[in-house]
């Protein structure tokens, strides 16, 4: 089944401001990419990678308009989506609606993913996960 297949990419966590969470994960040794803007999903993002620790992904917004906005007004700072790594968007949105999420993006191409397509899905057993192509 193509589900087995979804291999963890990152945890995407929330943020008012990566200047002001960025700091706690460099002190816990992970390395923190340049912050960008992605003007698809209107947010900023900064990775961070530590050997042997998952990867992380701060995620912070641009404006009010900003996807994040109702987490952080909900949840203040936290957990907002696990990312997946797929070979074929398409195929495993499909199979992913057959088990009862609903797609709430359209496939997008992510500036901060080296231009890789990404798609976000809710399941409300589940959460938000997002996927990564390959
Ligand atoms: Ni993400």
């Amino acid at each position: 089944m193509m589900v087995n297949e979804l291999r963890f990419h990152h945890i995407g966590i929330a943020c008012h401001d990566i200047e002001v969470t960025k700091p706690f994960y460099v002190a816990l040794g992970y390395v923190a990419s340049e912050t960008v803007k992605d003007p698809v999903q209107n947010i900023f993002i900064c990775f961070l990678d530590k050997p042997g620790m998952p990867k992380l992904e701060l995620l912070a917004p641009v404006d009010e308009q900003s996807p994040v906005n109702r987490t952080l007004a909900a949840s203040g700072v936290t957990p907002y989506h696990v990312c997946y790594e797929v070979e074929n968007l398409e195929a495993t949105i499909k199979e992913l609606k057959g088990q009862r999420f609903v797609r709430v993006s359209k496939p997008a191409t992510a500036c901060a993913i080296n231009s890789r397509r990404v798609c976000f899905l809710y399941n409300k057993d589940v959460g938000l996960i997002e996927l990564v192509e390959a």
